[in-house]
């Protein structure tokens, strides 16, 4: 069944919307019954995107649209005027969200989203959502393991031709162009996801705003599903008083998704 979506780019403060075809697996969404087990069977540990991260990173993954019977009160309140679809993936990513905090002994606590939209974790704990058609997702850790964390989930091909431009920046289309052509598509989509991760890794640190072109990303193990990129910044950010760059992150093909980690261990943070 093809579908259009509309995936929203922040690009120098201008916001691009591009239309997407996307095929959504038949099997992604069928309704799966989440009685008596734990995790739900709809909240799977995800070994694809734990391998983004430490051992100690918690991952949860759902493949069925959210259901707004999943939010608390509290944060159902953020959602109120929203659409459907924007609810669902709001629950989503609280369902995965809570499903993972659990897991660390933290029980059916309110994940509301700051000014901003970044998700206020508690007290303790840090973590990174994502959802995109087909997927949703939510990685959790112990703030004494992880300093920070970003996830990033996208479909592969997502970003077309017209805006690999506003995505990557010179060098990085020169990589892109050394490729034979049917990989490019994936290729710019792990640039795309690479910089949306180490975005949402340093923004609840310092709270900086960050242009595509503002990071560099070298992608290492090109060719495998499973691989490591270094993401370095093109200007000063506020990320070095934490860390240096570049920093490593890790990428993964789960088809029809590419995603993304970065992570700063707690041990590897300069003094707070
Ligand atoms: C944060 C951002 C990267 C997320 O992009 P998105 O297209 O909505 O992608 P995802 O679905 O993967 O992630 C959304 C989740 O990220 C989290 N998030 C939102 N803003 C965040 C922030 N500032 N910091 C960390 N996490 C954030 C939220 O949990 C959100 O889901 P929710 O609103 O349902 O809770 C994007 O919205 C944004 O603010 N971009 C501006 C900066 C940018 O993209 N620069 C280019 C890359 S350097």
């Amino acid at each position: 069944m093809m579908r259009a979506a509309i995936l929203t780019l922040h690009a120098s403060r201008a916001v691009i919307q591009v239309k997407l075809n996307l095929s959504a697996p038949r099997d992604t969404l069928r309704k799966v019954s989440t009685q008596s087990q734990f995790p739900p069977k709809s909240l799977l540990p995800s070994a694809a995107l734990r391998s983004l991260f430490p051992a100690i990173v918690v991952a949860r993954e759902r493949r069925i649209p959210g259901d707004a019977a999943d939010l608390l009160p509290s944060e159902a309140i953020f959602v109120r005027n929203a659409t459907p679809k924007r609810v669902n993936e709001f629950a989503a990513g609280r369902a995965c969200a809570r499903s993972a905090l659990a897991e660390l002994g933290v029980h059916d606590v309110a994940l509301h989203p700051a000014g901003d939209r970044q998700p206020v974790w508690p007290v303790g704990f840090i973590g990174s959502i994502t959802h995109t058609t087909g997927l949703c997702a939510a990685v959790v850790a112990a703030r004494r393991s992880i300093l920070a964390i970003g996830l990033d989930s996208e479909i592969i091909g997502a970003p077309t031709p017209d805006i690999w431009s506003t995505i990557c920046r010179d060098e990085e289309l020169g990589w892109v162009g050394l490729l034979p052509a049917d990989e490019r598509p994936a290729a710019v989509t792990l640039l795309f996801s690479a910089k949306e991760a180490f975005y949402k890794c340093q923004y609840p640190l310092v709270g900086e705003w960050l242009d595509f072109h503002d990071l560099s990303i070298a992608v290492k193990d090109w060719g495998r599903t499973t691989g490591t990129f270094a993401a370095s910044a093109t200007r000063k950010i506020r990320f070095t008083q934490h860390a240096d760059l570049p920093i490593a992150g890790r990428y993964v093909f789960h088809e029809p998704f590419v995603s993304a980690g970065v992570s700063v261990p707690a041990a590897a943070a300069f003094p707070q």
